[in-house]
């Protein structure tokens, strides 16, 4: 694996572990169905979540066992929202809400305009205390990254300052971009691709995300 320098950057978490290594060649194959495309991008999302969840501040509760009260730890206050970016990461949110069931969700609307490849804006409805949250941007594939860094700069625009990206596949390309964009937010990811071809598709990548978990070709 190349060891490219944004591993030296803090912000940078790739999140290594045999079960995400087999569940991501899982679905990559072009023979893997929606079905099990869907189910396997939801439980990727899962153990990305419990990564990036892993400074939820605590507090200390009273819980009554059967025997005695135990001094227990709870996530305080309003913890979380997640943000998926219309449309393929939606396929990220039911694994995510299975972890939190208390996450609000917001959506981003975004599209990759196919010719010149840049992001085009069309929705943004965040939670209404989402600035009192950690908001998890969710979206399967880290291309270009013009996508994330424009929903990113959409929600910091609503005066959302704790702001976490998570995507399953990546390139180098839109690591850099999203790092060098956005300083302040952590950026969770399954794998560290190759690099982008021609019609900046990662390589080996999966494909089109959003038409595999939804059928759509
Ligand atoms: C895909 C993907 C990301 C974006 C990544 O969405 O889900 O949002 O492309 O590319 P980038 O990093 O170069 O911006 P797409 O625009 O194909 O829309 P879809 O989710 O509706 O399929
Ligand atoms: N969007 C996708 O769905 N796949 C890619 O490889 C790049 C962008």
């Amino acid at each position: 694996m190349e060891k490219h320098e944004f591993y030296n950057n803090p912000r940078f978490h790739h999140v290594q572990h045999p079960l995400i290594e087999h569940k991501l060649a899982l679905l990559r194959d072009v023979n893997t169905t929606t079905k099990q495309f869907v189910e396997l991008a939801e439980e990727i999302a899962m153990l990305l979540t419990y990564e990036a969840t892993k400074d939820l501040p605590l507090e200390t509760v009273n819980v009554e066992t059967p025997l005695e009260t135990a001094p227990c730890q709870m996530i305080s206050g309003k913890a979380v929202g997640i943000v998926p970016i219309l449309r393929a990461g939606l396929g990220m949110v039911s694994g995510m809400q299975k972890l939190i069931p208390n996450a609000k969700v917001g959506h981003i609307g975004l599209y990759r305009d196919h010719d010149t490849h840049e992001p085009v804006e069309y929705y943004c409805k965040l939670p209404a205390d989402a600035e009192q949250r950690l908001l998890l941007v969710v979206d399967p594939m880290l291309a270009t990254g013009g996508s994330a860094s424009d929903a990113i700069k959409m929600i910091k625009k609503r005066g959302v300052t704790r702001i976490k990206l998570c995507c399953l596949v990546s390139a180098p390309e839109g690591i850099r971009r999203v790092l060098a964009d956005h300083p302040d937010i952590d950026l969770y990811v399954a794998s560290v691709d190759r690099c982008l071809n021609e019609n900046c598709y990662i390589l080996p990548g999966l494909g089109d995300a959003g038409d595999r978990l939804f059928g759509t070709k």
